[in-house]
């Protein structure tokens, strides 16, 4: 049996994400609820009295990758018990929502298995898998697991830095046909405006500068605002623009159906929203977008993406590609590599197309061969790595605004972020949190290095960029 005893001190914890920032950010709170079940957290996995895995079924390598670590983990465990010692393992996430029980067949190592909707549940999951030897939740309960979840300390907001995500939305109804988010994550629901600002507050006092909302389709985010109307993410948004000590405002993950004019708005009016967007389109070709399901065209897209643009000149944008879709040919590759090159995104995440059990494309005939996939893969991620480059050169010997988040590997040095995200590396002591122009003078591989500059008037980067014509 397998359960911490407490004996020699606070039991240790340790969780690792294989996920998206939504499956980052439940590590956080999941860890929250366990603090005050005398957990505290670890980052050697060697230490743990528990480990919980928080998985991703997105792709196939992912679940691989799990299954593989559960091996290890099972050789950790049971050389423990030889010791006397008890290893408690979960297995949380999309994975244990996708696979339930049969994570339970499949490794015997495992104790408790915990669905997205249910981590508030962990402290009870713990005390029957004490009872019965393993426990398992992949309900989608009908209470808000949120009001369930432990706040962290402001120590621990303090220690995870000055950035930070907060859930506004979660779930997707859309249903493209690759994808098993609709199925591992739910129907879509948002949380009320005056439970996210709560939130956003007490990160702001524990001095976070930066949050990024996150949800599955958060641009779909239709909460209940404060005055009981129901609030759209361009309204959350300047809401939260209002409190005091967040400097930068971004969201993840958009769909391009769902720009509405108020999201316009807050990209027009709201200097804490950044101008640089994650906007995944998957694909360039009108013909493989109707069969993915995205239900926009080509031609949609690239009037989201000028609707943005006049709303704050110099937005970047980053994006989710799909490569090899079944039925993809040729010429539906050539018209992403197209849409690719004409948006000039400063970076992208480019996959190959994974068939995943359950989803209508998995059983769709004409699948791309590997090969094809990977050639197709290369060729897409060489022209945006071109991109990127580029954009990251013209950045040299400019002047802008980086939020310093840490001590860099260097001693003396900080790291901070520019707008687009960029790592910018300065050498001087700069305490986390501050955001100061730098001058720009080298580039080594995706980072910056340059110095504090003297100007009273601290410019932002991508109106810094447009005057040098970039
Ligand atoms: N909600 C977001 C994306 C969530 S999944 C959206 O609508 O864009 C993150 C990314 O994983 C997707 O954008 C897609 O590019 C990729 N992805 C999802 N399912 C996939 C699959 N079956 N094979 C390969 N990539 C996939
Ligand atoms: Fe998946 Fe599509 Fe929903 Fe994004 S919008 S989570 S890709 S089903
Ligand atoms: Fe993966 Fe689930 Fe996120 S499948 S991408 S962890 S929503």
């Amino acid at each position: 049996m397998a359960q911490p005893t407490g004996m020699n001190g606070p039991r240790k914890l340790y969780v690792k994400s294989y996920g998206c920032q939504m499956n980052v950010y439940d590590s956080r709170r999941m860890a929250d609820t366990l603090a005050p079940e005398g957990f505290v957290e670890t980052t050697q996995i060697e230490d743990a009295d528990l480990v919980i895995l928080n998985t991703c079924h997105i792709r196939e390598k992912a679940a691989d990758k799990v299954y593989s670590e559960l091996g290890r983990i099972r050789q950790m465990k049971d050389a423990a018990a030889r010791e006397g010692r008890n290893i408690t393992i979960g297995v949380a996430g999309c994975i244990a929502q996708a696979e339930g029980e049969e994570i339970l067949r499949r490794e015997k190592a495992v104790d408790i298995v915990v669905g997205p909707q249910s981590y508030h549940r962990l402290p009870q999951l713990l005390e029957r898998a004490k009872r019965f030897g393993r426990a398992i939740d992949t309900e989608f309960p009908v209470e808000d697991k949120f009001d369930a979840l432990a706040q962290p300390s402001k120590d621990s907001i303090r220690a995870r830095g000055v950035t930070a995500f907060v859930t506004v939305q979660e779930g997707c109804d859309k249903f493209c046909t690759f994808c098993v988010v609709p199925y591992t994550r739910g129907a879509e629901m948002s949380r009320p405006v005056a439970k996210i600002v709560d939130e956003a507050e007490r990160l702001a006092d524990a001095g976070v500068r930066e949050i990024t909302l996150i949800g599955q389709n958060v641009n779909a985010y239709h909460g209940e605002g404060t005055d009981g109307r129901t609030w759209g993410l361009g309204r959350l948004l300047a809401q939260i623009a209002e409190i005091p000590g967040i400097a930068r405002l971004r969201y993840s993950t958009s769909h391009p159906n769902d720009i509405d004019d108020a999201l316009i708005e807050a990209h027009r009016d709201l200097p804490a929203v950044m101008p640089h967007l994650h906007l995944p389109v998957q694909s360039g070709s009108d013909r493989i977008l109707a069969a993915m399901n995205r239900r926009h065209t080509r031609a949609d897209y690239f009037r989201a993406i000028e609707r943005l643009r006049d709303a704050q000149p110099g937005i970047t944008f980053t994006s989710d590609f799909i490569i090899g879709f079944p039925g993809e040919t040729e010429q539906d590759f050539r018209d992403t590599m197209s849409l690719a090159a004409d948006v000039r995104f400063v970076s992208a995440y480019s996959f190959k197309y994974s068939p995943r059990p359950g989803t209508p494309a998995a059983d769709m005939s004409e699948q791309v061969p590997e090969e094809i996939k990977s050639e197709r893969l290369l060729e897409l991620q060489a022209s945006i790595d071109n991109i990127q480059a580029a954009f990251n050169r013209d950045c040299v010997g400019q002047t802008f605004d980086v939020l310093f988040e840490k001590e860099g590997r260097k001693p003396g040095q900080t790291v901070g972020r520019s707008v687009n995200l960029q790592p910018v590396h300065v050498d001087a002591v700069i305490a986390p949190g501050t955001i100061l122009p730098v001058r720009v003078d080298t580039l080594h591989a995706y980072s910056l290095f340059g110095a504090l500059a003297d100007t009273s008037v601290p410019r932002h980067q991508n109106e810094a960029l447009a005057m040098a014509g970039v």
